[in-house]
């Protein structure tokens, strides 16, 4: 890893010509192909199916095949010479996409469906965590309602309560009370989570500020990103309900170099030897979510992809050897890759969603901006869509996201909240204090 402070990064890459197709339709794909669209030796980069921003983006082009078509994706990428193909989200992973593109010849970044079991099953990353002695939470595992329920009157104290497998970020309750604990217990059972909900993990709770760490890994090698720092909530202050993610920072002070090598030794390293021994090849990114606790740092989850909007705020620090070093994770060769440059400045992400966000909101409203992007702020689009008329509007919760780079953090969320200033839509909703833990103004 070397630093410097100039945005964009000055890496160079001397991969060949390369073809890349990015599956997804969020902001972290918008991200993702963007990034890749940058890197000197890449020729084409497909996004499917993509969004209003990866419609209109230069170097880009959409294919309107959706992320669950595992056929028809191999097949796309098949006919258009795809040198990589990276699976943005984790529903695809946990289906198999990457298994089913292997099968066919493809190289993957993202790993296969057992692989990506480390976010789509709570009991059994929790398992793996035990078996490698990586710090989390202690827990209990529990497959009916009774069982969870006794393990409850046992602790006597309000507990963490998980939905085991994927529940699109909605399946945790951090229960304040021994009643509100029982009360997320029901629900699970009740099926509001669907088979996500068949099964539970019941945590103790740990507090401390939480930050996220990703490894990009072929399985053997790991390079680590600089950490970054999320805000999950839909309010000022960090109330309210949770979201995907309401903007980001990077990289997060709250872990140091030091403290970054601690995660690598205790966390990702011991991770990456336990998912060898259960026979799993990963390639991809290992997405790590952090507690600091008084005791050090503990995993509160763990994901098979990069954090939305995390990868928003990470990528434009990332040089253009981003696509041989993802390449290199998907053909097992990361040690052989060129050395990842990374920006030594600060990043800074603000997203905005559509009005009722995290519940029903509202559609379809035109999406006005001016310009505003620069060699150190993105726009990335998420919940949008480019309409035949050439008008992009809102299509989801999380509508789009501006990004800025610059020397301090000050410096960095001015030029995103003012780039944001000339975006404009119906019902636009935004936090004005993201990056509060590192702001001076
Ligand atoms: P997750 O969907 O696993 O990311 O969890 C959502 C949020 O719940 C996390 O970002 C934490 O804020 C919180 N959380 C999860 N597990 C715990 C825990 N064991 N103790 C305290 N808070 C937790
Ligand atoms: N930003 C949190 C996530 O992607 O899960």
């Amino acid at each position: 890893m070397t630093a410097s402070v100039q945005f964009p990064p000055s890496g160079s890459s001397e991969a060949s010509v390369q073809r890349m197709l990015v599956v997804g339709s969020g902001g972290r794909e918008n991200a993702l192909a963007w990034a890749l669209a940058r890197c000197p030796g890449v020729e084409a980069v497909w996004v499917a199916p993509g969004n209003g921003g990866t419609a209109q983006l230069e170097g880009c082009e959409a294919l309107a095949i959706s992320e669950s078509d595992q056929e028809g994706l191999l097949r796309a990428a098949l006919e258009l010479g795809v040198t990589l193909v990276v699976v943005g989200p984790e529903g695809p992973l946990a289906d198999g996409l990457a298994d089913r593109l292997r099968a066919g010849g493809l190289a993957v970044f993202g790993p296969g469906a057992d692989g990506a079991r480390l976010e789509a099953s709570k009991q059994w990353a929790k398992a793996l965590m035990l078996e490698a002695g990586v710090p989390t939470a202690g827990y209990w595992a529990a497959s009916s309602r009774s069982e969870a329920l006794a393990v409850l009157e046992r602790e006597g104290r309000p507990l963490v309560v998980k939905a085991d497998g994927l529940a699109a970020g909605k399946g945790v309750t951090v229960a304040e009370s021994i009643e509100d604990t029982r009360a997320a217990i029901e629900d699970i059972f009740e099926g509001r989570f669907g088979e996500a909900g068949q099964s539970l993990v019941l945590e103790e709770r740990l507090s401390g500020p939480e930050v996220s760490v990703f490894a990009l890994t072929d399985g053997r090698t790991m390079v680590l990103l600089p950490p970054a720092q999320d805000h999950k909530r839909i309010g000022e202050g960090d109330t309210g309900p949770n979201t995907g993610g309401m903007g980001a920072y990077a990289p997060a002070p709250l872990l140091d170099a030091a403290a970054l090598e601690q995660v690598r030794q205790k966390v990702l390293e011991p991770t990456l030897e336990a998912l060898r021994q259960r026979g799993i090849d990963y390639r991809g990114v290992i997405y790590a979510g952090l507690m600091l606790s008084d005791d050090g740092a503990r995993v509160i989850e763990f994901n098979c992809r990069f954090g939305d909007p995390e990868c928003q705020t990470l990528m434009p620090l990332l040089g253009g050897e981003l696509a041989a070093v993802l390449l290199a994770c998907a053909q097992g060769t990361l040690d052989q890759a060129p050395p990842l440059t990374i920006a030594g400045g600060c990043s800074a992400c603000v997203v905005a969603a559509a009005e009722g966000y995290p519940g029903k909101v509202r559609r379809g409203d035109a999406i006005h901006t001016k310009p505003l992007t620069t060699p150190q702020r993105q726009l990335f689009h998420a919940g949008s869509r480019l309409e035949e008329s050439g008008t992009c509007v809102t299509a989801g919760g999380r509508v789009l996201a501006v990004v800025a780079q610059a020397g301090d953090f000050d410096a960095a969320f001015a030029s995103a909240y003012a780039g944001l200033d000339q975006v404009r839509y119906e019902g636009m909703t935004f936090r004005r204090d993201i990056g509060h833990q590192v702001r001076r103004t």
